[in-house]
C-alpha cells in the first residue's frame, strides 16, 4: 500500500461501504452523493446519500483531492488519440474522472512551493482548482447537460489562469528564497499540464457542440493558411502600437498538412512573429527601411516533422542572453506588469494595454517559453547572428503520434494528517520543502 492510502483511506472505503456508484475502472469510484448539511440529520437522508457538515464534505474533498492526486495517474495522450475521441459518452465517462485527477496534480504542485500560501495569487490558483475538482466531484455519468455547462464555467473561470499563475510564480521569486531556476521549473511544468487539461476540455465541448460538431484537433491543419492568419494579426498589433509594421514573406515549401491543434500552431506563431517584428521595428525606424529585409517565414518538413522558420534581420540576440530567453522573467522590453510593493505584480500604469485593452506586442516575457510545443512533441530552437538578426526553428510531431510531456509522478510532500481545521492545512503543507 502506498504512503497516500495509508494516510488517507477514509473517504474512498466509506463510499465504497456505502454502496455509493462505482466507475468502470476498479481504481476509482464516481461522483460523492454527498450532501453538505449543517448538522448530520440521518433521517432526512436520501437513499444512497449521507449528509455531513459543510465543514466534514470540504474536508472530504480535500482528502480526495489528495487521493487524486498521489494515487490515480493521468494518462497521457497523442494528438491522433485526442483527435479520435468522438463519442460523447465515453469521453465524458474518462473526463469525469481524468480532469479531477489533473486539476488535483495542479493544486500539489501549487503546494509544493514553499510558502505558497502567503502569496494571494498562488491562493487564488489553487481555490480555482479545488473549486473546478469539486464542481467535477458533484456530478455524475448521467448528468450530460449539467457536465458540458460545468466544463464551459471552468473554462471561463480559470481564464486569467496564465496570468495568474506568472504574476504569482514572480512574485514569489522576488519574495522568498526561490531561484529562477525552481519559478521557470514550476511555471514549465504547470503550464505544460494545463494546456492538455484545456485540450481535452474544448474536444468534449467541440464534438457536443449542438449544431457543427467538430474537433478540436484538425485532421488536415495548413500550416501555411495558420501562420498568414498569425501574421496578419501581429502586424495589425504592430501597427497599432508603431504606426508601421515590417513586411512579412511566407514560403511554402511543402504544402503540408498533419493533425495539429491550428489554434495552437496560430499561438506559437504569432508570438514568434511578435518578436521579429518588435526586433525589425526598434533596428528600422520605417517600413521603407525595412523593405528590403522582410521577414521570411518558410514551411517544409518531411514524413516525420514539419518545420517552421521564421528569420528575421532585427539586429539578434547577444550570445550571452540565448540561455535567459527561455526565461519567464527575462523581457529586453518595458514589462507589461510591475512589482508592487508586496511582490504582486500590477499591469503598467502608463502601459499601452491599459489605454485602450489592446494587448502590448511585448513585454510579459513568457512568449517563447510558452511558445516551445513540448506538449505535442516538438521542440523550438532560436539561433542568433548578433548585430543581424535571428532565426527561430519550430519543430512539430507530423504524425500526431507524439505523447503529451505529462510527469506521472510527484514530488510534492504529502500534507500531514489532522491539520486540516482552521486553515493549518495549508502552512503545514507549504513548510515542506519540495523538491521542485
Ligand atoms: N526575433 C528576436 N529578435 C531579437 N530579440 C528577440 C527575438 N525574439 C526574442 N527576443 C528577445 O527575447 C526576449 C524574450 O522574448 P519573449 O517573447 O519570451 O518575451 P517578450 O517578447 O519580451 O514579451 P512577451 O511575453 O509579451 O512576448 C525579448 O524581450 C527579446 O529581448
Ligand atoms: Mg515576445
Amino acid at each position: 500500500m502506498n504512503r497516500a492510502c495509508r494516510l488517507w483511506p477514509l473517504p474512498w472505503r466509506a463510499c465504497a461501504n456505502l454502496g455509493f456508484r462505482t466507475l468502470n475502472s476498479a481504481s476509482s469510484y464516481s461522483a460523492f452523493s454527498f450532501r453538505a448539511s449543517p448538522t448530520f440529520t440521518a433521517s432526512s437522508r436520501l437513499p444512497g446519500t449521507v449528509e455531513v457538515s459543510k465543514q466534514r464534505f470540504e474536508e472530504l474533498l480535500e482528502s480526495e483531492m489528495v487521493h487524486f492526486a498521489r494515487a490515480m495517474k493521468p494518462h497521457p495522450m497523442t494528438l491522433q488519440q485526442i483527435l479520435h475521441l468522438r463519442d460523447p459518452t465515453e469521453l465524458r465517462e474518462f473526463l469525469l474522472e481524468e480532469l479531477p485527477i489533473r486539476y488535483a496534480r495542479r493544486v500539489q504542485l501549487i503546494e509544493s512551493l514553499p510558502g505558497w500560501n502567503s502569496f494571494g495569487s498562488m491562493r487564488m490558483i489553487r481555490s480555482l482548482y479545488f473549486d473546478a475538482f469539486r464542481r467535477l466531484r458533484a456530478l455524475t455519468q448521467e448528468d450530460k447537460d449539467s457536465f458540458r455547462s460545468e466544463l464551459q464555467a471552468i473554462k471561463r473561470r480559470n481564464g486569467n489562469m496564465l496570468f495568474h499563475v506568472v504574476r504569482g510564480a514572480r512574485a514569489m521569486r522576488t519574495n522568498t528564497t526561490l531561484a529562477d531556476e525552481q519559478v521557470n521549473r514550476f511555471l514549465d511544468e504547470f503550464l505544460t499540464a494545463r494546456i492538455g487539461t484545456d485540450i481535452l476540455s474544448s474536444q468534449y465541448l467541440a464534438i457536443t457542440r449542438p449544431d457543427t460538431p467538430t474537433s478540436v484537433v484538425n485532421p488536415e491543419c495548413d500550416p501555411v493558411g495558420v501562420v498568414r492568419s498569425a501574421a496578419r494579426d501581429a502586424a495589425t498589433l504592430c501597427r497599432h502600437h508603431y504606426g508601421w509594421s515590417p513586411p512579412i514573406d511566407i514560403v511554402d515549401v511543402g504544402q503540408v498538412r498533419f493533425p495539429f491543434i491550428s489554434q495552437y500552431l496560430n499561438y506559437i506563431m504569432f508570438e514568434l512573429l511578435k518578436n521579429s517584428l518588435r526586433a525589425m521595428v526598434e533596428k528600422f525606424g520605417s517600413r521603407p527601411e525595412a523593405e528590403a529585409y522582410p521577414i521570411r517565414v518558410v514551411i517544409c518538413g518531411d514524413d516525420d516533422t514539419v518545420v517552421l522558420r521564421v528569420s528575421d534581420s532585427g539586429g539578434g540576440i547577444p550570445l550571452d542572453d540565448m540561455e535567459q530567453v527561455w526565461s519567464y522573467m527575462y523581457t529586453t522590453a518595458r514589462p507589461a506588469c510591475e512589482e508592487a510593493s508586496n511582490g504582486e505584480m500590477s499591469p503598467n500604469e502608463d502601459d499601452d494595454s491599459d489605454d485602450d485593452g489592446v494587448a502590448p506586442l511585448a513585454g510579459f516575457g513568457c512568449g517563447l517559453p510558452l511558445s516551445r510545443p513540448c506538449y505535442v512533441g516538438g521542440w523550438l530552437e532560436l539561433n542568433s547572428i548578433p548585430e543581424f538578426g535571428t532565426d527561430t526553428y519550430l519543430y512539430l510531431n507530423r504524425a500526431g503520434n507524439a505523447q503529451e510531456e505529462l510527469r506521472t509522478d510527484l514530488d510534492a510532500a504529502l500534507p500531514i494528517r489532522g491539520s486540516l481545521l482552521n486553515g493549518a492545512y495549508y502552512s503545514s503543507a507549504s513548510s515542506v520543502s519540495p523538491n521542485l
